[in-house]
């Protein structure tokens, strides 16, 4: 068989390349070892996707080179992608900070990917393995569970190593290295820190504890939303941000009362409440088995009338600065991407061509730009997809 451009991958970043390229009137043809197309986007935003977010900056993702995402981040926007989802009446609503959600499922942006596949002539094969990729005169051929396919252009959108189970594969970091690129080292990125030893003991039995609002804090990067306790140590909004840029070792820091000066607060609340008890008190401001914990923990509890304002004031400074010792993270298992990837020193920042091997491209998260929580990393896949379907 022979395919205009040949896409691996039917995942957000291969889909939307497979609809540029065959809107542009070229012959396509995606395949996916899957048994069905976009299972990430399926399960994605709690199943309803969190397909895009509004305020899309290239300041929103981690990779070596940070300038590399700008191009396609500028030539295919939040609103772009919109614009696709009003057109097919998907109904949607904004979560907060600029994250875009279904109103429905997650299954409708599976859909609608799909009938533009079918608008635009293109061949989706879901249950059809890849095994072998050759560069040949004019193109590539590549033996896949269908049979053999010759394609003059190769796109790989196999995504990352995150969630095994939903068909996650290192297949595009082989490809890569197989042509000669420089694949930057990988790892769980927006994933559950764990804590070991005392310091799980500690807090194990908070599980399932959420406080609403918290800064997770790692050097320069701070990240405000809720944090919630697991069995096995830390998770929620503002971990999962921060836990793609904690490395082991690092010093990670939480502000348990971001905003709430607690040391005034409580120096307030002696004033008023001399004969409550410390812990009754922080239970206001903290939920309260975490008030009581910390407590047990950090400081003694006594009526408010006996702490000096000094030791108030000490207490508040330790509210908002808990050291925490993780000792790594939950890994791929629940991890929602991979950090690293192909390096994009060697892909062209406009079209995501290799500069090795013309008419090679690689897009999505198997490219080392990742995305924050949010939406981020759907804009990077529908974009950098865009981006290679306009040229591939
Ligand atoms: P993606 O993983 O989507 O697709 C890759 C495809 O390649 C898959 O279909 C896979 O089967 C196929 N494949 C792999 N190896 C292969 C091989 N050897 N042969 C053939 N096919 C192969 N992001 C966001 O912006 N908003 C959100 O709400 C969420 N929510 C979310 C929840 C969960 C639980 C996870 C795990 C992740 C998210 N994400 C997210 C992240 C988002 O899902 C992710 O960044 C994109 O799906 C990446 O798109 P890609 O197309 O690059 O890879």
């Amino acid at each position: 068989m022979n395919v205009d451009v040949l896409v691996i991958g039917a995942g957000a970043a291969g889909l939307m390349c497979a609809i540029t390229a065959g809107q542009r009137g070229k012959r396509v043809l995606v395949v996916d070892h899957a048994n069905k197309p976009g299972k990430k986007i399926l399960m994605s935003g709690g199943g309803r996707c969190n397909f895009t977010n509004m305020g899309t900056t290239p300041a929103n993702f981690l990779s070596a080179n940070p300038h590399f995402a700008k191009s396609a981040l500028a030539r295919y926007t939040p609103w772009d992608f919109v614009a696709l989802v009003e057109k097919h009446r998907i109904k949607y609503h904004e979560k907060e900070l600029g994250q875009l959600f279904c109103d429905e499922s997650s299954k409708l942006i599976v859909r609608m990917l799909l009938d533009e596949c079918a608008a635009a002539g293109v061949e989706v094969r879901t249950s059809c393995a890849v095994n072998q990729v050759r560069k040949v005169e004019g193109g590539f051929r590549v033996g896949t569970a269908a049979g053999e396919v010759h394609a003059t252009s190769l796109v790989v959108a196999t995504g990352g190593l995150s969630i095994p189970s939903m068909g996650a594969t290192g297949f595009g970091y082989e490809l890569a290295k197989q042509f000669g690129h420089t694949v930057l080292p990988t790892r769980a990125g927006l994933v559950p820190l764990t804590l070991s030893g005392k310091h799980q003991e500690r807090y194990q039995d908070l599980a399932g504890l959420a406080l609403p609002v918290s800064e997770a804090k790692l050097g320069r990067q701070a990240f405000r939303a809720g944090l919630l306790f697991t069995h096995r140590g830390l998770s929620g909004p503002s971990i999962l941000q921060i836990s793609s840029y904690w490395q082991p070792g690092d010093d990670l820091r939480i502000d348990l009362s971001p905003d709430v000066d607690a040391g005034d607060w409580l120096i307030g609340q002696r004033a008023d409440r001399p004969a409550a008890e410390l812990k009754t008190v922080l239970g206001e401001l903290l939920p309260k088995r975490l008030a009581q914990r910390l407590c047990e923990l950090w400081f003694e509890s006594r009526p408010m009338r006996q702490y000096r304002e000094a030791e108030l004031a000490d207490i508040g400074k330790q509210l908002h600065d808990w050291p925490i010792t993780a000792s790594g993270t939950e890994g791929y298992r629940t991890a929602e991407v991979t950090l690293g990837g192909v390096d994009t020193n060697e892909l062209s920042s406009t079209t995501m061509e290799s500069r090795r091997v013309p008419g090679l491209y690689f897009i999505g998260e198997v490219v080392d730009v990742t995305g924050w929580l949010g939406g981020y990393n759907f804009q990077w896949a529908w974009a950098s997809g865009h981006a290679a379907g306009e040229v591939a």
